[in-house]
């Protein structure tokens, strides 16, 4: 089984990734949060904090593209690919309003003969491996079986199924039935995506379908940054070593932004997932989500260190 963190927009950043592989590993790949690219072709300094090779250094970062334009798409893809990246990956499925109303995201499910002719334009002009990470549809799961049809004739070299819906956003249970469709009917490898949060999810997923050969880890990830390691039998996060990940994404965030009212920011963000992994950590929660201060938020994320001990898995259901 291979373990991959999802991208996570303003969380799973290039000082996240590169922090979690030094501290945790057990993650096959990495994947960059989406770019979006422009008419314009190149970069902006914004993305190429996220991109460029040097603040990927040693990872198996995989970056993503976010667009319904083939000529945006070709032209971002070979540059990425100059930087040195081998795969690619397409957003087929982010729900925000902004990108679906743009018909991009999940959004561009919506339009699938457009989506078939951006399919074959890129894979005609852009040679080695696109993978795509897609829902089910923009409202029902029944849009997917002709959606899998179009991706059947491309070889992507990996489909990420969330099987959800762009209403559902993250939230309701996965859709498991669609999902063994999915993965019954795809000729291109599958990976599944949604709601693994502990190592017992990813164990249950595995046995009902044990053909699957690829898990991607968002939430429950973050929540618990051991989760691909423990799953692969290894140990679990100690709390000395999560206050020392800790500390270095904070001192990451702050060198990034060069003021700690940012990383404080990003750091609350962080512990909207992380609270989960510590039993009674909704007081402490809470604290650190109203702290006004770097200083206010340094002492409550102490106190969760000093105070409460890691579970030995996350129990939350929907984070
Ligand atoms: C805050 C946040 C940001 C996200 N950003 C992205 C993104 O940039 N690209 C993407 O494909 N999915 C993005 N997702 C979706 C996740 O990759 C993943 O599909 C989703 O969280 C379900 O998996 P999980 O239950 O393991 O978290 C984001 C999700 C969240 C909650």
């Amino acid at each position: 089984m291979r373990y991959y963190l999802a991208p996570m927009e303003g969380v799973t950043t290039a000082v996240y990734r590169t922090q979690h592989h030094a501290f945790f590993g057990g993650v096959d790949k990495y994947f960059i949060p989406f770019i979006t690219p422009t008419t314009d072709p190149k970069f902006t300094t914004r993305q190429l904090r996220e991109v460029a090779p040097e603040h990927n250094a040693g990872l198996p970062a995989v970056p993503q593209l976010l667009t319904k334009s083939a000529d945006d798409f070709i032209w971002a893809a070979q540059a990425l690919r100059a930087l040195g990246y081998g795969e690619i990956n397409l957003n087929l499925g982010c729900p925000s309003g902004t990108v679906v109303a743009k018909g991009k995201g999940a959004g561009f499910l919506a339009h699938p003969d457009d989506l078939d002719r951006f399919l074959d334009a890129i894979f005609t002009a852009v040679p080695g491996p696109i993978s795509v990470k897609t829902r089910l549809g923009l409202r029902e799961a029944d849009e997917f079986p002709a959606l899998l049809q179009i991706y059947n004739r491309y070889p992507i070299a990996e489909l990420t199924v969330h099987p959800r819906v762009r209403t559902d956003y993250y939230k309701g249970a996965p859709n498991l039935s669609a999902f063994s469709d999915a993965l019954a009917e795809s000729r291109n490898p599958v990976c599944y995506n949604g709601d693994l949060n502990n190592v017992h999810n990813c164990e249950a997923l595995t046995a009902r379908f044990p053909a699957v050969p690829a898990l991607m880890l968002g939430r429950g990830l973050v929540a618990d940054p051991a989760l691909a390691r423990k799953a692969q039998g290894g140990a679990a996060a100690d709390r000395k070593t999560l206050a020392a990940f800790h500390d270095a994404l904070y001192e990451g965030y702050c060198r990034d932004f060069g003021n700690e009212r940012n990383a404080v920011m990003r750091m609350k963000e962080y512990w909207s997932y992380h609270i989960h992994l510590y039993k009674n950590g909704e007081k402490y929660g809470k604290r650190i989500r109203k702290s006004t201060s770097a200083a206010d938020y340094r002492a409550a994320a102490a106190a969760v260190f000093r105070d409460l001990e890691p579970l030995p898995e996350v129990t939350a259901s929907n984070l």
